[in-house]
């Protein structure tokens, strides 16, 4: 196992490139269950979690191929329904192949996603819309099963705005019998993306970025070709933080301004100075970082991937800050690492108070979670000293190579192993 060290103190200064969209590639890979034949994608991240998507699919029957940011998946083959537990536990997206595997076969056998260190993630919403449009589900063996010759259309309101429970009854309605209307839908960018390539590949979905979404189910769909993976915002988000954090000077490019609104406007007031050029975003950051509020809400609110690195930067504002977690309220491991490295950092139920101290110090930390780990690299880019961080396999399963694109803006940092 590696784990990844940080010489802490150095400005940040230069040009940062944002892969593609992990949230958005994934949910993009099971749509091509939908279809019979041979759909390419551009611009898609090395991930672990892509490698983990990919490995399902193989185990259903696709043929996958990645080289190089260039993948492309053949479902012609495609003949089992079944997704294995050693695969699901390894990433909880895995659950979105449950809605386009009932649409093609009929039934689907997807194993429970189980705990989650972020915190409770049920998947009742999934269920509900699906027995909406006429599944018998069964859960037995840790696995849900679906039963259900042919989708039927139906209305299906969220209790709560889901992203991937959104995205698995878009991909179980478009080949359904008749007209899905799905109520209080998600409108993050990536249900968007998935919307707008479904439409690409036949669909007919209106409503799509709103959260009423209607889906005239329609006969078949076609493989989708070359189609360029959006760019990540939660990567282009962390770099921003780190170039706020060192009084750096970065411009962040490949990344979609407009859909980055609420962090834009909390390290505007946080004191960043932020502006468009260049086909990109550039952050320069001159003065001392001011204490904020942060409240998290589903798009186009704050979003929750970027709590911790937000919290990583509110440790050395001039100033007491609130951090409220209104998605995973219990989202918070992070703190105690932080605490570690010398951050004042007081959890009362969802929310955090944090007290900005004047620096951090290195320590030996331990990542819990993707965007926990990429709190403490930041907060390690910050520190004083050295910081060890163990368990780097949760920065690999969402980042592409996030410490080499920081090392190449003058970040000290490296891998050892463990
Ligand atoms: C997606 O997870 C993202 N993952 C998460 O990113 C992200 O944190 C989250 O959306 C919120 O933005 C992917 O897209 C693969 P939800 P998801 O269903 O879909 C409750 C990262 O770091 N809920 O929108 O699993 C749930 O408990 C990851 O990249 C139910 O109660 O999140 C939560 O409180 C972490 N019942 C809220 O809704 C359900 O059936 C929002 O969760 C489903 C969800």
């Amino acid at each position: 196992m590696e784990k990844i060290i940080v010489e802490g103190g150095k400005r940040l200064e230069g040009e940062l490139i944002v892969s593609g969209a992990k949230n958005a590639v994934l949910p993009l890979m099971a749509a091509c269950i939908l279809t019979e034949g041979v759909n390419t994608f551009t611009n898609v991240p090395d991930l672990a979690d892509v490698r983990t998507m990919s490995e399902m699919l193989e185990i259903l029957g696709a043929r996958v191929e990645y080289d190089n940011g260039d993948l492309s998946i053949d479902t012609k083959k495609l003949n089992k329904w079944v997704a294995p537990y050693e695969l699901v536990k390894t990433m909880r997206a895995s659950v979105l192949v449950l809605g386009p595997l009932t649409a093609r076969f009929g039934r689907a056998r997807v194993s429970l996603p189980g705990g989650c260190a972020i915190g409770e993630r049920p998947i009742d919403q999934h269920l509900k819309g699906l027995r909406i449009l006429g599944a018998e589900i069964e859960i037995e063996e840790g696995y849900v099963g679906t039963v259900a010759p042919k989708l039927q259309g139906g209305v299906i309101p969220f209790d709560v705005s889901t992203v991937t429970g959104t995205e698995n009854l878009m991909l179980s309605s478009v080949l359904s019998k008749g007209e899905t209307i799905l109520l209080n839908a998600a409108c993050e960018p990536e249900v968007t993306e998935l919307g707008q390539v479904l439409n690409e590949m036949g669909a007919d979905i209106k409503g799509i970025g709103t959260d009423i979404i209607t889906i005239n189910g329609v006969s078949s769909l076609s493989p989708i070709k070359d189609h360029e993976v959006m760019p990540d915002r939660i990567e282009a988000g962390t770099f921003m933080i780190a170039s706020a954090l060192t009084k750096g000077d970065i411009l962040v490019k490949n990344c979609r301004f407009e859909n980055m609104g609420a962090l834009i406007g909390k390290l505007i007031e946080a004191g960043a100075d932020i502006t468009r050029e260049n086909g990109g975003i550039r952050v320069k950051c001159g003065n001392e970082i001011k204490s904020i509020d942060i409240t998290t809400l589903p798009y186009p609110g704050f979003p929750t991937d970027m709590q911790a690195q937000m919290m990583t930067l509110m440790s050395i504002a001039d100033g007491l800050s609130i951090i409220t977690e209104t998605i995973f309220p219990q989202r918070f491991l992070h703190a105690g690492e932080l605490r570690r490295m010398g951050a004042d950092i007081k959890l009362v139920g969802n929310s955090a108070v944090v007290r900005g101290v004047p620096h951090v110090s290195g320590a030996p930390t331990m990542a819990s979670d993707l965007r926990a780990s990429a709190s403490l690299v930041l907060a390690g880019i910050a520190a004083e000293g050295k910081t060890d961080i163990s368990r780097v396999y949760h920065l690999d399963r969402g980042y592409d190579k996030l410490d080499r694109k920081l090392e190449s803006v003058g970040a000290r940092i490296w891998r050892e192993k463990e």
